[in-house]
């Protein structure tokens, strides 16, 4: 019998190439509020939800805000994120995710979203996957964003697959804590230094194939 019967997918950064538009658009705000962001920050932030990325950087200057000011300044990073991708289409898919989308399909696995983002429904319309992707856990519906497992096991839920028997795949930090707490194999795409509680690591979803984890 197969070890896994549904792998649950991130998005940024693991399928669509949109996790250095998310730093982009933090960057811009950081310097807007005289706050410097090293390139190294990127990875503190990946995965992480957008009020608490945003408390991250400010506590990082040093500069405090009132819970209004903090609202004003997410939603203005979130219109230069949604600038930024408004013309996403399936050629910024990338490199091998529809592949392995089609590829999981095509072994008899579900396959599910567990992405941190609000803004995931839209970009998967946009980039032309959504019909590939059989539930899209909500992270409003959950009670608390990665690295707690609760998005992981949200998705697994809506495929109605043992946590057990699930895969994820997170090219973040905070994601690989996720899969790690919701009791499941979890696949690195990226730096195995810096994802270091990975079951596995390659450096790209075009590495991915599901039959190598299925033998
Ligand atoms: C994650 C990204 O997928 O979604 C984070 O890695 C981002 O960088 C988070 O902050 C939340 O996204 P959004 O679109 O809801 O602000
Ligand atoms: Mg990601």
């Amino acid at each position: 019998m197969p070890r896994f019967d549904a792998v649950l997918f991130d998005l940024d950064g693991v399928l669509a190439d949109t996790a250095h538009i998310h730093f982009a658009a933090w960057r811009r705000l950081a310097e807007e509020l005289g706050i410097p962001l090293e390139p190294r920050f990127e990875d503190r932030l990946k995965g992480v939800d957008r009020m608490t990325s945003l408390d991250l950087i400010l506590a990082h200057g040093n500069v405090e805000r009132t819970v209004e000011e903090r609202r004003v300044l997410a939603d203005r990073k979130n219109g230069y994120y949604q600038a930024a991708i408004a013309e996403q289409s399936p050629d910024d898919l990338l490199p091998g995710a529809r592949r392995v989308l089609e590829e999981v399909r095509a072994a008899g696995l579900k396959t599910a979203l567990a992405s941190a983002s609000h803004n995931a429904p839209p970009l998967l319309d946009q980039l032309g996957i959504r019909p590939l992707i059989d539930a899209i856990a909500n992270p409003a519906a959950v009670k608390a964003p990665k690295p707690a497992p609760d998005l992981f096991l949200e998705a697994a839920r809506l495929v109605g697959v043992a946590p057990g028997r699930c895969l994820g795949v997170e090219d973040a930090v905070a994601g690989i804590t996720s899969i790690k707490e919701a009791g499941m194999v979890a696949v690195g795409i990226g730096d195995p230094t810096i994802l270091t509680r990975a079951d596995h690591v390659v450096p790209a979803i075009a590495d991915f194939h599901i039959g190598d984890y299925l033998g």
